[in-house]
């Protein structure tokens, strides 16, 4: 069963399942709804619902109060539809950037490596192309279960068969220690969604950006640098890579000799935990060193979201304009 949601603008209809979030619909449409995290925990997707009934499903009710649902606000990326609606998007649906249609995907797994503590690198190659931008993520879909988790691109988006992501181990975790630190091998079949999320390269910028990325945070940033670098959008990058000890970096040879031969690009890993011959402290507290004003410039977070917050103030301290704050936030599922 299915019905008919209109995005107030739209020309067409979308035509969205019983079981299927708006988001989903819209996304496959080709349709933009903003979003970041695709899971009920980030609140980007607000929707305002003009006409018909919608199942909020399980929207964590930390994301939409009571108030919002009263207000008739509903989750793009939880809700289903219960009858035909008409809604309207909270965000700006142009923001300037290309969007490539949300698409199932299947694929194999070529290469699965111990890459830093708890850390793997997988490589999958796609049975078909898929176009993303640098920055966003799939969906991979924990086998025998109706579970996805969220995992970011780090190749460029020129490289469209062959994604590669960068994986932390979380302790318990259904997709990291039930699967893919566990059961998962070279030669597995995987299926995934994608692509998902607006953590994109902005190119009008003629001033320097910074990238801050914490532990596998790095994925996106890896993306988006090759991006940068391959078609020359940012005169000038900085890649901050922090981890607690040096079993904690991974890709240093790589990035270190993208830095020789780019000299507009510059590569400082740091270490909080332990003292050696780069950079040592908290990664947020590095970037406060080495920048005495952030004015003009542009910074690209990712990782967990209490390094997100430290990065935030610290460029804010330095006079960066929030609205040159770029962020995505490895935040758990609820
Ligand atoms: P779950 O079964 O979801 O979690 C098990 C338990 O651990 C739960 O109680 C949960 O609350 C808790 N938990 C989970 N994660 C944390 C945490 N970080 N801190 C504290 N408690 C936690 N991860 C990557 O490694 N690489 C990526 O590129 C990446 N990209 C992401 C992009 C987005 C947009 C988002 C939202 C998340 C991303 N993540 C990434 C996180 C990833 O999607 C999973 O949340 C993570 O791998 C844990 O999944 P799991 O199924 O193993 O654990
Ligand atoms: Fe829907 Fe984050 S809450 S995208």
């Amino acid at each position: 069963r299915t019905h008919r949601v209109t995005i107030a603008g739209a020309d067409t209809p979308l035509t969205v399942a019983v079981d299927q979030p708006i988001l989903d619909a819209a996304l496959r449409a080709n349709a933009w709804i903003p979003h970041s995290c695709t899971q009920g925990t980030c609140g980007t997707c607000k929707l305002k619902i003009l006409s018909g009934e919608v199942d909020h499903r399980n929207s964590p009710e930390y994301t939409l109060t009571a108030d919002e649902r009263d207000d008739a606000l509903a989750l793009a990326c939880m809700a289903t539809p219960r009858s035909d609606m008409v809604v309207e998007t909270l965000g700006a649906v142009d923001d300037g950037v290309p969007h490539h249609p949300l698409r199932d995907y299947s694929g194999t797994v070529t290469e699965l490596d111990d890459i830093a503590a708890s850390t793997r690198r997988l490589v999958v190659e796609l049975d078909s192309d898929m176009t993303f931008n640098a920055g966003q993520y799939c969906e991979l879909i924990v086998p025998g279960s109706a579970v996805g988790r969220q995992y970011s691109m780090a190749n460029p988006p020129s490289e469209p068969r062959r994604l590669e992501f960068h994986i932390k181990l979380t302790p318990g975790g259904v997709a990291t220690d039930g699967w893919i630190f566990s059961t998962l091998t070279v030669g597995d079949p995987i299926s995934l969604r994608g692509p998902l999320g607006q953590f994109n390269l902005v190119t009008d910028q003629e001033e320097a950006a910074i990238l801050i990325g914490g532990g596998t945070g790095l994925a996106p940033l890896k993306s988006i640098v090759r991006h940068s670098l391959d078609h020359h959008l940012v005169p000038e990058l900085y890649l901050y890579h922090g981890g607690r000890r040096q079993e904690d970096l991974y890709d240093i040879e790589y990035f270190t000799r993208l830095s020789q031969r780019h000299d507009n690009f510059h590569y400082r890993p740091a270490l909080s935990e332990e003292t050696w011959s780069g950079a040592t402290g908290l990664v947020t507290d590095v970037v406060l060193d080495d920048f005495s004003s952030c004015k003009g410039m542009s910074a690209y977070l990712c990782g967990p979201p209490p390094m997100i917050t430290a990065a935030v103030k610290a460029l804010k301290r330095r006079r960066m304009a929030p609205r040159l704050i770029f962020r995505e936030e490895f935040t758990p599922a609820a």
